[in-house]
């Protein structure tokens, strides 16, 4: 299926590992231009690298911290009209005692994860309005829908900006500007393998098999961790030219783990 976005300007903030580089290399194989951006250089230039070479796109690789308000400038700078942005972070630390968790904890975890996705938004829009093409991916996660005491910096701030992206998709869709949020669950990023190895070290098992303990924990109805390649794929879904009509959703994508009708 043809996603109709060849050629389009795409800027993943957020796009070295995780979630944001499988959506990248979504969109690089749809024919999008990419520029992919996150804090640390090494991996950030690895990775446009590794697009490169799959897919055959063009990657213009920006270290900038959205988080900060210079950051955002510098991708606002050398990327100034995309077509297509993609946002997303690393999870904020869990919560082990909400007693312990500080204002300063809350502060420097909304800079990043509510924050710069809002002030991101707030600037891009304006251009995608102008040139009557834009979509907006905010990937978060399922716990701005589903809360849970392990997740309060992750899930609340993102349930901010879940609404944030709710109301502004209301105003600027009849423009063709496309907003939506996905909200996963859990999904078998580097990130998570190293912790999962870590839990294996100290517990005398494998990753896999703490993998297998967690999906029973939490009783997730797949039986599995997500593949970030599937998230990455409903990404450029919901960046392509068939959204018009699916305005401000938060779609959860988490194995059937919430278990939210609607
Ligand atoms: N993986 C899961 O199982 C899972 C589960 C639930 C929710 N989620 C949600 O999914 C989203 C992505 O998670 P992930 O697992 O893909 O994270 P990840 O593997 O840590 O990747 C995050 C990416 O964003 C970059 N980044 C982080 N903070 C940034 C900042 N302030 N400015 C620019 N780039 C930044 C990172 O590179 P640098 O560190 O070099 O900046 C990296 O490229 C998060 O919102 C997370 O809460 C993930």
């Amino acid at each position: 299926m043809d996603l109709g976005i060849a050629g389009k300007t795409a800027l993943l903030a957020g796009a070295s590992a995780g979630l944001g580089k499988s959506s990248a290399l979504a969109l690089a194989a749809e024919g999008a231009r990419l520029f992919i951006s996150a804090r640390g250089e090494e991996r950030l230039l690895a990775t446009a690298q590794e697009i490169r070479d799959t897919t055959g796109a063009a990657v213009v690789p920006i270290t900038a911290d959205h988080g900060t308000a210079a950051g955002r400038e510098q991708l606002q700078v050398l990327c100034p009209q995309p077509d297509i942005l993609v946002i997303t972070c690393s999870p904020p630390p869990f919560t082990q005692n909400y007693r312990e968790l500080t204002a300063d904890q809350w502060r420097a975890s909304f800079e990043t994860s509510a924050i710069g996705s809002i002030e991101l938004m707030r600037h891009y829009t304006q251009g995608m309005v102008e040139r009557r093409f834009g979509r907006i991916v905010n990937i978060s996660t399922m716990s701005a829908k589903f809360p849970l005491a392990l997740r309060m910096l992750s899930g609340g701030t993102r349930a901010a900006v879940a609404n944030y992206s709710a109301g502004l998709a209301k105003v600027v869709a009849k423009d063709n500007v496309i907003i939506n949020s996905i909200l996963p669950g859990m999904f078998r990023t580097p990130g998570m393998e190293a912790g999962f190895a870590e839990a294996a070290a100290k517990n005398g098992t494998t990753s896999q098999e703490e993998v297998e303990s967690f999906v029973r924990r939490f009783k997730i109805p797949a039986r599995t961790y997500g593949d970030p390649d599937d998230l990455g794929a409903l990404c450029a879904m919901l960046c392509s030219c068939y959204v018009r009509f699916v305005v401000g959703q938060s779609l959860v994508v988490d194995g059937g783990a919430g278990g939210g009708l609607f």
